[in-house]
């Protein structure tokens, strides 16, 4: 899960790398490092931590090549240090790698014992050693490249550079995405159309198996039969302009605020405001036909998903199974063909939402993806595609992806009970005019930021915190958990307010925060239970509801959010807000890296 870049240039390509690392640092960032050749020599810069760090250490020792290869990392085999940071070269080759290579010791015993000299703990260095030793054996650079890659097993994007060769990259592809750029004179290799945007916006996309060979003059492109291919030229929409933080400290407080404007957006590519009615592309299925709906996702996404379960089942009474994509692929689930699969993914990278949804495909299931990136591995291999539109999530917690996948799943359940006539002409309506007002509340969530703030200093003192909600506030209690644990490094739990008293009531005592997620639904009662068997254990409650909500909670010692009225079907989209900032601002009290946090990377491109 790092990125990767590779140009042929014609002048020095260190700055224009830089550029390019700086756009794939969603992937990775914990060490990053160039190659290029200098008089014809391999030459590498690499630093461990983030990328401003090599760019401090070209400012010191520059390179002039002109056409290189680079890297950030995001570590899976060796510490993030310099050592281990790519490109990982011999005399002879440098290589960058996004994947892991899961037979890589014994390969590196193999090479060992043929004299390879081994200096990283890392899995990717075994290339750069297997091509040099086929090289060695008497191949050309293309050829040992085409005959490595059949030993490698695992998931890879590779790109190398070699000895003394001033216009060759050779690049492939198994898993990991990779895209060419075509410019003039100039050839570049990418994981996407993004590092590449201010190189070029022509891009062709290498599919799984390809092999490509890179001069200034153009590509040759190879299947995974070793056949010559074409891959179209397509026009990337992808912006040249690295997105601003505005006059947000954070990305993640950008993203936050944007909610209404994207949301909005979002739905009004779902949704005919006139008629207040639910319009969708064309469906290559029939939703009365189907008798059950498989959702797979990971992270964030998933979270969205269990929330569309609630919807699906109740606006269109279909079941939905909802997994964790790293789960469902490996389980044996069984799948009715002709049925729906649905994979949610901001990046539309994640290595195990596409890979399950390889395995959908496999199974004869119709593929639906909600993504954000519309150039994505998992857009491109969908059948259907519903884009959220977002705009470009670049804190790597995600925020504003995460309700624009509620909003399209919440048009795609109305369409669902409007075809399988679970829903009325009129019922519809009444759904559709609430997810209208959802900007509108939002906004008004955002105004309680202040109020927020105050509660997160408290927050920020403690080392444990429980989520507790019911029905879809219950998906959104493990979001607000995930939010919290991953910015702030809190540990923090969410669970069904039914299950308190099946084990984690155990945790409660005065040192234990408590944010219950409750607007007033046909399940407030309950959960007002909930709170009682918290307070009655000296548990501080934060409790974020309606007004309704804030009268009849008649609860001591209760912090109260008050969000305004709307009808329950839209509450997770609305609420998410005050979830979501008390997270940011618990991690800036605590002064974390907020948009980079540790260990994490934007898009997971690995198992
Ligand atoms: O790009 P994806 O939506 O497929 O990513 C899935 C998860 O990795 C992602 O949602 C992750 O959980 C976020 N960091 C959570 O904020």
């Amino acid at each position: 899960m790092c990125g990767i870049i590779g140009i042929l240039g014609r002048e020095p390509v260190a700055p224009a790398m830089i550029e390019a690392l700086k756009r794939l640092e969603y992937r990775g960032y914990d060490s990053a490092g160039v190659a290029t050749l200098e008089n014809g020599h391999l030459t590498r810069r690499r630093a461990e931590g983030k990328l401003r760090k090599l760019e401090e250490l070209l400012e010191r020792k520059p390179l002039q090549g002109q056409i290189g290869i680079g890297h950030t990392r995001w570590a899976t085999h060796g510490r993030p240090n310099e050592t281990n940071a790519h490109p990982h070269a011999t005399d002879r080759v440098a290589v960058v790698h996004n994947g892991i290579i899961e037979n890589f010791n014994e390969l590196r015993t193999e090479l060992s014992g043929r004299g390879a000299k081994f200096t990283t703990e890392t899995d990717t260095e075994v290339i750069a050693h297997l091509v040099t030793d086929l090289m060695n054996g008497g191949l050309g650079p293309i050829d040992a490249v085409r005959a490595a890659l059949p030993r490698l097993k695992g998931a890879f994007a590779l790109a190398f550079l070699f000895e003394g060769e001033n216009d060759l990259l050779v690049g492939a592809r198994r898993g990991s995405p990779l895209a060419i750029g075509h410019g003039d004179g100039e050839m570049m290799l990418g994981s996407d159309a993004i590092a590449l945007a201010p190189l070029t916006s022509n891009i062709s996309y290498l599919e799984d198996g390809d092999f490509a060979v890179l001069k200034r003059g153009g590509a040759q492109v190879y299947d995974a039969n070793g056949n010559e291919t074409k891959r179209p030229v397509l026009r990337s929409g992808a912006a040249s302009f690295l997105v601003e933080k505005g006059n947000f400290r954070h990305f993640m407080a950008k993203e936050i605020h944007e909610q209404p404007e994207v949301v909005g957006h979002t739905l009004s590519a779902y949704i005919d405001f006139a008629t207040e009615r639910v319009q969708l592309p064309e469906l290559p299925f029939d939703f009365a036909k189907l008798d059950r709906i498989a959702i797979s996702a990971c992270g964030t996404a998933y979270y969205a998903g269990l929330i569309g379960k609630y919807w699906f089942e109740r606006f269109a009474r279909l079941p939905v199974e909802v997994d964790i994509a790293s789960e469902l692929r490996y389980r044996e689930a069984p799948f009715t063909p002709g049925n729906l699969a649905i994979f949610v993914s901001q990046s539309g990278e994640t290595a195990d939402t596409l890979a399950t949804l390889r395995h959908a495909k496999e199974h004869g299931q119709h593929v639906l993806s909600i993504v954000n990136v519309a150039t994505s591995t998992i857009a491109r291999e969908s059948e259907l595609v519903m884009p959220t539109l977002a705009g470009p999530e670049i804190g790597v917690a995600s925020t504003k992806a995460f309700t624009c996948q509620l909003a399209v799943l919440a048009c795609l359940a109305i369409a669902a009970g409007r075809a399988r006539g679970t829903l009325t002409e009129e019922d519809e309506g009444n759904l559709v005019r609430a997810l209208i007002e959802v900007p509108r509340h939002m906004s008004e969530a955002l105004a309680l930021e202040p109020e927020i703030e105050r509660l997160a200093r408290d927050i920020a003192k403690n080392r444990d915190v429980l989520y507790l909600g019911r029905g879809t506030s219950y998906p959104l209690a493990l979001e607000g958990a995930l939010k919290l644990k991953e910015i702030s490094y809190i540990h923090a739990e969410g669970y069904a307010g039914g299950e308190l008293k099946h084990g984690p009531i155990a945790l409660i005592d005065a040192t234990i925060p408590v944010i219950v997620i409750a607007p007033y639904d046909r399940v407030f009662e309950k959960t007002v239970s909930n709170m009682q068997e918290v307070a009655a254990r000296e548990g501080r409650i934060i409790l974020i509801t309606d007004p309704r909500g804030a009268r009849e909670a008649t609860i001591e010692s209760v912090a109260i959010l008050t969000l305004p009225d709307m009808p329950p079907s839209v509450t997770p989209l609305v609420y998410a807000l005050p979830v979501q900032l008390l997270a940011y601002h618990t991690a800036v009290i605590m002064g974390t890296d907020v948009d980079q946090p540790r260990n994490l990377a934007k898009s997971v491109t690995v198992e």
